[in-house]
């Protein structure tokens, strides 16, 4: 299978991320067929993404108009999952992060065609669990988004012990062609690359947290107008060799002894997960959401992130001329 033979893709699970996915395939102009158990969560999928592509046109980020990108998408139910598989060319599974239903999914799909590669969106599973005992474990290849999908650039491809460099090549070259960032994770590591990144800043922003260090308002503040502020044209080893490498290590040597090295989450995470703090969709979490609906969280949020995806492919096309 070339990458350019690839025009029909079939997106499993309709929730967070995959509505976001299929949104993505069709505004590159690819057909695809967005699967669900539940017709609600499939109506409003489709709701999430007219919004979201009008949003697009307003930041003059779209080719074409919004109803014939969505045109593209064909919403079916999970009965039908036959049907929805029919001559496609690529599947991307994005149902819950469980095991075992993701197996038994994959199980399913193994009989498909051998030219149709499968991927995954797992967070946290490697290919390699997920394809045990597969037949067709050679072309099931780990393809990591980033929420909201239809927004980050980054995808992290990632490979089992059994999957075939081909699935690999096509799977990277099909992201490039539909505008995304692929980045290669060359082992099979739980978390993959920017996962583990974000899980160390995770447990020592906790920790920082708990300690009365720093309020969550100011975290956020710092962040945003620090790392966060060079982060998205500077990556941290371009920012180490500004600073310098040997300051670094010297940083380094008095730093790292003194972080957190916790195995588990942090009891202030623990308790806020207890009491049903759980962030925007509880309208409560480290910050307070009340009289705000999660729809206008997200809309301001996407409002933000294509503000700077404007700029990141204004400096993307910049480099590339260079
Ligand atoms: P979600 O819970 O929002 O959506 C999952 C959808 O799959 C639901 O609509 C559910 O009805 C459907 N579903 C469940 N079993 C199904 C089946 N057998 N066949 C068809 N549909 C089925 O979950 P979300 O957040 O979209 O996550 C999906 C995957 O993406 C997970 O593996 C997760 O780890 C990964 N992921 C999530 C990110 C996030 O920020 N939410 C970021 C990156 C990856």
């Amino acid at each position: 299978m070339k990458p350019e033979d690839i025009k029909n893709v079939v997106v499993i699970g309709a929730g967070i991320m995959g509505q976001g996915i299929a949104q993505n395939f069709a505004q590159a102009g690819l057909s695809v067929r967005l699967v669900d158990l539940d017709k609600q969560i499939l109506e409003r999928s489709l709701t999430q993404i007219d919004e979201n592509l009008k949003l697009f046109r307003e930041f003059d980020l779209l080719k074409e108009e919004p109803a014939s990108i969505k045109s593209r998408i064909e919403p079916f139910l999970r009965q039908n999952l036959a049907e929805a598989t029919r001559d496609c060319d690529f599947i991307v599974e994005a149902i819950p992060e469980i095991l075992q239903p993701k197996r038994d999914l994959f199980a399913q799909l193994d009989s498909l065609p051998q030219n149709i590669i499968l991927s995954s969106n797992t967070s946290s599973f490697t290919i390699s669990d997920i394809a045990e005992g597969l037949g067709s474990a050679e072309r099931i290849v780990g393809l990591h988004y980033f929420n909201p999908p239809y927004i980050i650039p980054l995808v992290e491809i990632h490979r089992g012990k059994r999957t075939l460099n081909g699935a690999v090549e096509v799977t990277r070259d099909l992201m490039l062609r539909i505008d995304k960032k692929p980045v290669l994770v060359r082992k099979e590591v739980p978390g993959f690359i920017i996962n583990r990144i974000q899980a160390a800043m995770g447990r020592e922003t906790d920790y920082l947290i708990r300690e009365g260090i720093v309020t969550p308002e100011d975290l956020d503040v710092a962040a945003k107008a620090s790392y966060g502020f060079r982060l998205a044209c500077l990556g941290p080893l371009e920012s180490a060799d500004l600073n310098g490498l040997d300051t670094i290590m010297r940083a380094s040597e008095q730093i790292y002894g003194q972080l957190n090295n916790a195995k588990v989450p942090s009891s202030v995470l623990v308790e806020k997960v207890l009491r049903g703090e759980l962030g925007v969709k509880s309208g409560k979490g480290w910050h307070d959401y009340a009289g705000k609906s999660v729809k206008q969280v997200i809309k301001d949020r996407d409002r933000k992130l294509l503000r700077q995806l404007v700029l990141f492919q204004a400096s993307e096309r910049e480099t590339f001329r260079r």
